[in-house]
């Protein structure tokens, strides 16, 4: 087979960074079609199911996102040295360490224990929401369902969910390509939650309760322990990571569905048809786009030569509607033998919170489905870029009571 580097590269190319960049769009579908690989104007992108299964688990790629804030004009701070150290862009025996220690607070079995107060919070926002026939999705069941939900996984104070919400928001702002601008209030979101977090580890160390910040205070008296330092990295992770993404998730998954009223109208009828309606939406419409690596080594894959310091994008959102791995692609909640999808990536970093975010989100859906049908666009949506992460910053919808 004939090796390609990127410069000889022929096939075809995506500019990701314009702001009309659709992943669910002709242009993708068409490449895909053509090529399990494209160029774009930051490195290679790849579109296929099996490719992107088989690049998750190579050792020829790392965590791409690690100089993130060096490629962008950051080169110290607290954002900087909190991003640096965190599990996510860990790699090595470091990863391995923290993950192992970290791994029992996201137990599938904690997940199924958390269900009933997941239910207890999707009651009460879904009651305060059935009799109005419009809401906002965003500002008035997504966001305070995920942060909330979280809040109850980490036994933060509920109470506080705006603060976390908002100061969370601000560190996702690093994300975007103008961090430099930005990055005085995001060191002061950093430290701010950092003080808040610290304040409830001291709690937790005197008065120990069951939640998962005493489970890990408690751990930290064990031989090999996260130090204080990792162990509030970790939260702030945890908040970073699982509040947007489930927030952006349960905005998408009303998206799909008022584009496919009948499988609303199935999951309303069959509630217990829940999960696989929540795998199905987080295949066809995931809030992660894409995953991003790095080349460690120079190294070929499927006649490609990538060169080390390449990135690789891996396009988990084409990757789960990609014919050849899923034949009739559209969503179908009764469908039981699809492939797995990498919504929630794979390898070594594969997402560490997905049991809790299963459980929180197919509370959600159940409980919503069965309370209102209906589901219309009511005015004028807003989105985020169709890149990295995305989902509905406003979604103006109407429906109608369930009888
Ligand atoms: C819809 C919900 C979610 C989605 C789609 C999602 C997706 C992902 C993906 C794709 C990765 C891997 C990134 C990569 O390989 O570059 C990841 C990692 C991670 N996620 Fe999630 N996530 C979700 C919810 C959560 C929740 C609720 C938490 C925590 C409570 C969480 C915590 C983490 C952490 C700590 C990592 C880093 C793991 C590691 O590097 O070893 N996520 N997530």
């Amino acid at each position: 087979m004939t090796q390609v580097s990127e410069e000889a590269f022929e096939g075809p190319y995506f500019n990701i960074a314009d702001p009309s960049f659709a992943m669910q769009s002709e242009e993708v579908r068409r490449a895909r079609d053509e090529s399990w690989i494209a160029r774009t104007n930051y490195g290679y992108a790849v579109l296929r199911h099996a490719e992107v299964g088989s690049l998750l688990r190579s050792k020829s790629l790392s965590q791409g996102s690690a100089q993130w804030p060096e490629h962008h004009g950051v080169h110290s701070g607290s954002f900087y040295a909190w991003w640096s150290k965190n599990l996510l862009v860990l790699e090595g025996t470091e990863h391995t360490r923290i993950r192992r220690l970290l791994n029992p607070a996201f137990s599938p079995a904690r997940a199924r224990k958390l269900k009933a107060s997941f239910q207890v919070l999707a009651d009460e926002l879904v009651n305060d929401i059935a009799d109005k026939g419009s809401i906002e999705f965003v500002n008035d069941f997504a966001a305070p369902f995920a942060t909330r939900a979280l809040c109850i996984m980490l036994g933060l104070p509920e109470e506080h969910w705006e603060f976390i919400a908002d100061r969370a928001d601000t560190i996702g702002l690093a994300l975007s390509v103008n961090i430099q601008e930005e990055i005085d209030k995001i060191d002061t979101a950093v430290d701010e939650l950092y003080e808040f977090v610290e304040t409830l580890i001291q709690e937790r160390r005197e008065n120990p309760v069951d939640d998962v910040i005493s489970t890990l205070v408690t751990q930290s008296s064990d031989s090999d322990s996260l130090s204080p330092e990792e162990l509030r990295n970790a939260i702030v992770l945890m908040l970073f990571g699982g509040m947007d993404t489930t927030r952006n998730q349960l905005g998408l998954a009303i998206q799909t569905f008022i584009h496919n009223p009948e499988q609303w109208e199935l999951l309303g009828q069959t509630p217990k048809l829940v999960n696989s309606a929540l795998e199905e939406v987080l295949r066809v419409n995931p809030t992660t786009r894409w995953v991003t690596r790095e080349a460690v080594e120079d190294f070929e894959f499927q006649g490609v030569q990538f060169k080390q310091g390449t990135t690789v994008h891996l396009f988990t959102a084409s990757s789960g509607t990609d014919v050849q791995a899923f034949p009739d692609p559209e969503i179908d909640i009764e469908e039981k033998d699809r492939k797995a999808h990498f919504t929630f990536g794979g390898g070594k970093h594969q997402c560490i919170g997905q049991h809790i975010a299963k459980a929180d989100m197919s509370v959600a859906l159940a409980t919503l489905a069965t309370a209102i049908t209906d589901l219309q666009l009511d005015g004028a949506d807003e989105w985020l870029p169709d890149s990295g992460n995305t989902g509905p910053v406003k979604l103006p919808i109407r429906f109608q009571k369930r009888s």
